[in-house]
């Protein structure tokens, strides 16, 4: 596609061979949107809001689930291809891209049937105290939405569709990496949705979005990032205190595992929870605490597991580390496992801190401690950190102490002592995870966390009703009015 004006290359984090050596591969290019451009999409936003008198905040429940069925159709058109775009652009597995594009899809159906069952859960009528209501659900305005590039389709649209199904009109920002794989559905959301309902946005946050934000016309801030993105974008947002934020945000989780857990069972849900698409998810485990009685047999079993991970490129059959997307990500890691070997911590598996280019072998770190950058920082890549402890209090203490709470796995095979760590981490973080990794789905649970983790719910029931207000229709409750 050749586009006018300024553009970006969109390079993979696939090398290829050039006649200048080793490069990136060119993907494509993506004109950016200028801050006028974000400025009269956000015209079309609020036009097709219209104060809640549009026709899409005014359309009924049936019509609008009609247009989304339709965008559905259209999409599955496009599957090989984004499917293609994804493993190119953010070096995500095959099996992986697949996953995320029919995740995508079964949580837009998901999301159709859960609205239907609210708008007949709405359309009754409740008496209470002599007064019969309806309790409408009700969109709440214009929705910005944002994401990041680990699940640049499926995250996104996790605030995207419920928002707009509701009858919100939309504010799209394309994530950075994973943004062509958007390209062939953006005509399907300009067939399916009427006009000024869906506008997409492509640039850099402090020119396109800073202005939307201190506009005052965004009333839904959805955003899947950092906290420290999320808090600079609210501030500047004049009636902050109006604005409503469903936010998913920092995370680092931590698996305990105690000398009464299956060690195997441990290690392979420890390297799935920790290493599934290179550790770059914000529901990994990003710290493995490990009771000192069976540290070592764990560090070496751990290790040997790691040591046989397939590398290689996203299309390979059996891969399971790839290329990660961002340019300075392998300087970051080595980084940080510097500083951990300084500490007195150890890379434990064979071709542990081996990287080339965009390519990072993954490494277990053996003994962490909070000294260390790795104990304190998510760092979202393939690093392994194993912190050894004597009682079950030092991670607890560390959860208590976190400025996070989003999920902890805990490894026992002990029913009495499963039991009494479930209690303290119930009220800690938002998941507690007995013998099996950390993960965001079934999309149809609940997926929040506490602290700087997030605001608000987010899962297939929980969005409907993070993106609407109740709004009652309400009179008394006479013999004619039951009628
Ligand atoms: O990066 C954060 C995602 O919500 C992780 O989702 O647990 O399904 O991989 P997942």
């Amino acid at each position: 596609v050749q586009w006018d004006g300024d553009v970006t290359e969109v390079l993979s984090p696939v090398y290829i061979k050039t006649a200048d050596g080793l490069k990136r591969k060119l993907v494509g290019t993506i004109p950016h949107t200028t801050p006028k451009e974000s400025m009269e999409a956000l015209d079309a936003a609020v036009a097709a809001y219209n104060n809640g008198q549009g026709v899409w905040p005014t359309m009924s429940v049936d019509d609008r689930i009609k247009c989304m069925q339709k965008f559905v159709y259209l999409m599955i058109q496009q599957r090989d291809l984004v499917i293609k775009l994804l493993m190119w652009e953010i070096g995500k597995t095959l099996g992986d891209s697949t996953k995320e594009f029919d995740r995508t899809v079964e949580y837009i159906n998901a999301t159709i049937d859960a609205l239907k069952d609210l708008d007949r859960e709405s359309s009754r009528f409740q008496e209470a105290e002599g007064t019969i209501a309806q309790i409408r659900r009700a969109p709440l305005g214009v929705v910005l939405s944002m994401g990041p590039f680990n699940y640049p389709l499926n995250e996104i649209f996790t605030t995207l569709i419920p928002a707009l199904i509701m009858g919100n009109t939309i504010l799209f920002k394309l994530p950075k990496h994973g943004v062509l794989a958007h390209y062939p559905l953006l005509q399907a959301f300009k067939e399916a949705f009427p006009a000024g309902t869906v506008n997409t946005l492509y640039g850099k946050g402090s020119e396109i979005i800073s202005p939307l934000m201190e506009s005052g016309k965004v009333n839904v801030l959805a955003f899947i990032g950092t906290s420290k993105v999320a808090n600079g974008l609210k501030k500047l947002h004049p009636k902050v205190n109006r604005l409503r934020a469903i936010l998913s945000l920092d995370a680092k989780n931590a698996a305990i595992v105690t000398k009464n857990a299956d060690l195997d069972v441990a290690v392979s849900e420890c390297i799935l929870g920790s290493l599934s698409f290179n550790g770059q998810r914000c529901t990994a485990l990003k710290l493995i605490f490990v009771q000192k009685d069976v540290a070592d047999e764990f560090v070496k079993k751990l290790a040997a597991a790691v040591a046989a991970l397939k590398p290689g490129l996203p299309w390979d059959k059996d891969v399971k580390i790839t290329p990660v997307p961002e340019a300075d990500k392998p300087a970051y890691l080595k980084a940080c496992l510097d500083d951990a070997i300084a500490n007195g911590a150890k890379i434990i598996n064979e071709n542990g801190g081996y990287a080339n280019n965009s390519f990072v072998f993954p490494s277990v770190v053996y003994p962490v401690n909070d000294k260390m950058t790795l104990y304190h920082e998510e760092q979202f890549g393939p690093i392994v950190p194993v912190v050894p402890f004597d009682t079950i209090e030092e991670p607890i203490d560390y959860q208590i102490n976190a400025s996070h709470g989003m999920q902890v796995s805990i490894f026992s095979n002990d029913p009495m002592e499963v039991a009494n760590l479930i209690d303290p981490f119930v009220n800690l973080v938002s998941r507690v995870n007995i013998n099996c990794q950390s993960q965001r789905g079934p999309d149809v649970f609940p997926f929040t966390g506490r602290k700087d983790s997030a605001e608000g719910t987010l899962s297939v029931f929980d969005a409907l009703r993070s993106f609407s207000i109740r709004s009652l229709v309400a009179t008394k409750a006479t013999d004619a009015n039951k009628q």
